[in-house]
Parts: C-alpha cells; sequence; structure tokens
C-alpha cells in the first residue's frame, strides 16, 4: 500500500485515489487527542472515494460537540487539507452572522423581484459549493459553525439539506449536497461537560488514580456526551436529530495533547516566519525553560488550545516583531527564546 510522504501542508495532496487509510493516517496527525473523531469520519470519506455513497443526501453528517478551543473547527479544516490540500477549500458557515431571520435568508438569496436580489448572491449555492472542491477530489467540506447562535428558521434550511441532501435557492436553482461532507458544530452543553470534566479530574486527583484506567475513562467519557446529547435534544426536534450521522463529543485537551499542539503551533509559525520574511527569515529556536513556561501559561482547562495560541502570540510574536523592525533578527540566523522567570518574560538571543 503507497504511503503518504510527509510534505509541508501547503504543498501536500492527497488524492482520491489515495488509500482511504492514509487520509485517517493524515487526519490523526493534524487533529490530536480526538481518535474517536477521525474514527466516526473517515469511513464516510471511504464511502465517497469508493463511489459508495448514498444516494438523495451528503456523503456524512457530523454534529461536533464539546468545550471551546478542542478541535471541533478545525476538525473541518484538516478535513479539507486531507482532500484538497489547503483549508481553504472549505466552506464555513458561521451561523453567529445568521441570528436574524432575514439574514438567514441570504444563505439561500432572495427570489427574483425582491429588492436586493441583483445584489445578494446565495450563501449556499451549487457554485460555492463547486469552488471548495479541487482537481483532487469532488468532495466539498461544509461547515455550520457554532448552529447555535443561528435564528431558528436556520433549522428549516438545514433540515432540508439533511433529509434530501437538496436546496433550491432563491431564483429557483437547484443546489445539491450529495458531493459534501456536512459538519455541524455547537457549544451546546459544552458548560456542563466541562463541569463533568472537572469533576472527574479532582475525583483522579483525590483518589491518586492515574488517568489510563480504561474503564473509567470509558465512564467518565459516557457521561459527557449524555450531557451534550441532552442539551442537544432540548434545542433540536427529534427529526432533526435523525439524520445526523454521528453525534461527536469532543474531549478536554491534557498537557500532553496540549505540548504537541504547541509543537504543531511553533512550526506553523515558523512558516509564517518563513513566508513573511522570505530571504530575510531567521528560525527561531526555544529552551525547555520556555516552552515549559507557554504550556503552564496556556493550559487553561476552560480554553482547550485557545489560549496556547494567545500566549504564543503575546510572549513570542509580538516582542520579536519590536526585534525585526529594530533589525536585530539577521537573515539566516537562529534566534533563541528563552523564559527568565526573575523578569517574567522570555527573552531573545542570537545563536549562530
Ligand atoms: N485537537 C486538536 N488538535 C490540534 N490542534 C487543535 C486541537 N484543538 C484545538 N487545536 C488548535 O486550537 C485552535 C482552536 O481550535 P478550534 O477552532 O478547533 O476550537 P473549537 O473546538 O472549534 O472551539 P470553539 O467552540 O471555541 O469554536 C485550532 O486552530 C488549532 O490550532
Ligand atoms: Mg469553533
Amino acid at each position: 500500500m503507497a504511503k503518504l510522504q510527509t510534505l509541508p501542508v501547503k504543498t501536500r495532496r492527497v488524492s482520491t485515489h489515495h488509500p482511504a487509510a492514509s487520509i485517517a493516517e493524515y487526519l490523526r496527525g493534524r487533529l490530536l487527542g480526538q481518535d474517536h473523531v477521525l474514527e466516526a469520519v473517515a469511513p464516510y470519506l471511504d464511502m465517497f472515494q469508493a463511489k459508495l455513497n448514498p444516494v438523495g443526501r451528503p456523503a456524512g453528517i457530523f454534529m461536533l460537540l464539546g468545550p471551546t478551543g478542542t478541535g471541533k473547527t478545525r476538525t473541518a479544516e484538516v478535513v479539507a487539507e486531507a482532500l484538497h490540500g489547503s483549508d481553504r477549500h472549505l466552506l464555513r458557515v458561521d451561523c453567529g452572522e445568521y441570528q436574524m431571520d432575514h439574514e438567514v435568508a441570504k444563505l439561500v438569496g432572495a427570489p427574483p423581484g425582491y429588492l436586493g436580489h441583483r445584489e445578494t448572491q446565495a450563501v449556499l449555492s451549487q457554485q460555492r459549493l463547486d469552488g471548495v472542491t479541487s482537481e483532487y477530489s469532488r468532495l466539498s467540506v461544509v461547515l455550520f459553525d457554532e448552529i447555535e447562535k443561528a435564528a431558528p428558521s436556520m433549522a428549516r434550511i438545514l433540515l432540508g439539506i439533511l433529509d434530501k441532501g437538496f436546496l433550491r435557492t432563491g431564483d429557483n436553482n437547484p443546489v445539491s449536497f450529495e458531493n459534501s461532507i456536512v459538519f455541524l458544530s455547537s457549544n451546546l452543553g459544552a458548560k456542563e461537560m466541562a463541569q463533568i470534566s472537572r469533576q472527574h479530574m479532582g475525583f483522579l486527583q483525590g483518589s491518586q488514580r492515574r488517568k489510563g484506567d480504561a474503564a473509567e475513562e470509558q465512564a467518565h467519557h459516557a457521561k459527557t456526551h449524555e450531557a451534550a446529547m441532552f442539551a442537544v435534544r432540548k434545542q433540536f426536534s427529534p427529526e432533526f436529530m435523525n439524520r445526523v450521522d454521528s453525534f461527536l463529543t469532543y474531549r478536554a485537551l491534557d498537557r500532553e495533547t496540549l505540548d504537541a499542539i504547541l509543537d504543531q503551533l511553533l512550526d506553523k509559525m515558523q512558516e509564517h516566519i518563513d513566508l513573511r520574511m522570505g530571504m530575510e527569515t531567521f528560525s527561531l529556536v526555544y529552551t525547555d525553560r520556555c516552552r515549559n513556561f507557554l504550556l503552564d501559561c496556556g493550559c487553561s482547562p476552560d480554553s482547550g488550545a485557545r489560549e496556547l495560541k494567545r500566549v504564543i502570540q503575546r510572549h513570542v510574536l509580538q516582542p520579536l516583531a519590536t526585534l525585526v523592525i529594530q533589525r536585530h533578527t539577521p537573515a539566516g540566523r537562529q534566534v533563541q527564546v528563552d523564559y527568565v522567570a526573575e523578569e517574567g518574560r522570555t527573552v531573545f538571543s542570537l545563536l549562530r
């Protein structure tokens, strides 16, 4: 079986003819600590790739539930990357922008004769769906992000998509979602889930038991899943719920996983610096002290990996910008980032 090469994300391509196992492998390397999510999604990508996806409905419908910063939005991005080579190949509907019914109407566009018909293009048009496919795959990745924020009329539009894989725009053009994988993300039940997780952590510490007791972990995940489902059932009708293939609850990220995510984020920042600085680029290296500091600051159970991103920005990227402006970062050199506890800040020095 052909193996995936480990190329950087930007240049990496997984063609539709690539073994599906490699797509799963690709996803596993990028979405960390949520293997159960990938195990649920990968078979639907396989089905599409084998052309055995069902007729008259999207290729897969997933509701992503759980605490902030645990990888719900990232999941849709990495699936788009795996299929098309870039997370730009993702049709993301930010449901926070559709809190009023007249805003929801923009999704399908105004009918002819209505005010604004010419100016408003349907957000969910066939053109937009096709626009996020690529030469590597015909599958469009669609994300309705934070659906609990949308006006109730959004549920009606979604129901049509989930049920028939079909939608009619305001100007009567059909839109088919058969070649789409649909993700619906939501924070519903996240508070309750976080509370159960906190109790669980307290219990683990109190009883001196270590994480890894499989039966206990399983029971804990079942409990958080149930809390999320309870909140979702309150918000959505049974007919809506019945059309979702899988409800996936995201797990709080432990320090070990955040450590691996820190590596990813630092690599990504280096890529960004290389891209922006061009020939003038330099490379950053981190002392263990600095990495530990970033992790200590970024390890907040209430914000997942989001805090980690902010911490890197505040303690690495921002002070670095000052050094770049002052021309203290010569091209081709290594810049070491350390943390000095007495000064309570990161310090930068040239290595070679
Ligand atoms: N499981 C994960 N694996 C790898 N990176 C992650 C993971 N979770 C979060 N991240 C990192 O944190 C960032 C924020 O995560 P993401 O946007 O997926 O959060 P979310 O679960 O959608 O939260 P919210 O409910 O606040 O929207 C991502 O862009 C990614 O860099
Ligand atoms: Mg999100």
